[in-house]
């Protein structure tokens, strides 16, 4: 970059000497736009039931999710993510639940399309929630089967749209999924669900607090290392996105968010495309509990969620979603 001019004629400071001037020169802003709200949905009546690794953080049985679907509503947050805690007895190998149309996450679209009909929905396809293995694909001798795991990931897109849901969001990494699954949607009308696709999607520790929340984590006996990236790539998260992108992606999602800021700046740079960010379930309870113990001021969550804007991120799937849209409608 060409430096124009030295000091002491060049005083950098002078633009950041009052709260008016550090607004005029600020170059990313944080709206109300810019977030997603991830929802546990759990089984049974009457429940918002606590989630002991993510302090702050609920699950609501179907008859309760309008209370946090309005509140996401009247903070105009665009979307919302459903993640489903189901009980033992409803996992198998195959993960059959994720095709049964009256399934939690099927109800829980049923319902927010009903009652806030103007707030988009998001649902992953992926068969994690539903196997007893706690995997995202069919478990066949060790080994997690690709092109068998994608045909059921097609089937459960295609019920998910006919349910009313406006995203499909693949976060399961079996390679040629967005293809089919963009084919399948095709082929039975949904011309105009989209698909979120989470390209680049590593293999991480920072899942642990959100394994708990679904419920997998007792289940998960070995690691997703076979289908979930490594950590130490960064040029296939290129190949990742760029695959996915070609097969029908209309956006794509990295993950996790804050460890990975780097891949969010190359993808974006790359590709001209939508960018999501996720601020996974570990970087949110590292960051409430330091907020608990008073390590941190509570800004510490805008700052984590502004580096994402300055990385390129058109949106972030935080669970501090609320707590950020109720303090930008305060004025930040
Ligand atoms: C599973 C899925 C995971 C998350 C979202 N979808 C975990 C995993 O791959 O084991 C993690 C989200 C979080 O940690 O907040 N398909």
């Amino acid at each position: 970059m060409r430096i124009l001019g030295k000091y002491p004629n060049i005083r950098l400071r002078r633009n950041r000497k009052y709260d008016w001037t550090r607004r005029l020169v600020s170059e990313n802003n944080l709206t109300v736009n810019d977030l997603i709200l991830p929802i546990f949905v759990t089984e049974g009546k009457n429940k918002i039931e606590k989630i002991k690794s993510m302090p702050g953080i609920y699950r609501y049985s179907i008859d309760k999710i309008n209370y946090i679907v309005n509140k996401a509503s009247r903070l105009k947050i665009p979307l919302v993510a459903i993640f489903p805690n189901n009980s033992d007895k409803k996992k198998d190998t195959l993960g059959s639940e994720s095709l049964n149309e009256d399934n939690l996450v099927c109800k829980a679209i049923r319902k927010i399309k009903k009652y806030n009909p103007n707030i988009g929905v998001m649902a992953d396809v992926a068969l994690d929630p539903y196997t007893d293995h706690g995997h995202d694909g069919i478990l066949r001798n060790k080994e997690i089967l690709n092109d068998e795991t994608n045909q059921i990931l097609s089937e459960q897109a295609i019920l998910q749209a006919q349910m009313g849901c406006d995203i499909v969001a693949p976060s399961d990494m079996m390679d040629g999924r967005v293809g089919l699954i963009r084919k399948s949607l095709d082929k039975n009308n949904f011309k105009n669900v989209q698909i979120l696709s989470y390209a680049a999607k590593y293999s991480s520790y920072f899942y642990g607090p959100f394994r708990d929340a679904v419920g997998s984590k007792n289940k998960l006996k070995s690691d997703k290392k076979s289908y979930q990236m490594d950590y130490r790539n960064s040029d296939e998260a290129l190949r990742e996105v760029a695959l996915d992108v070609k097969e029908g992606a209309d956006f794509v999602m990295i993950k996790p968010g804050l460890p990975y800021l780097d891949i969010i700046k190359s993808v974006k740079e790359n590709f001209k495309i939508p960018v999501f960010a996720y601020q996974v379930s570990g970087e949110y309870s590292m960051i409430k509990n330091a907020i608990k113990k008073n390590m941190f001021h509570k800004d510490v969550i805008i700052e984590s969620i502004m580096s994402f804007k300055r990385a390129g991120a058109s949106a972030v799937v935080t669970y501090f979603a609320l707590d950020i849209a109720a303090k930008i409608k305060k004025g930040l």
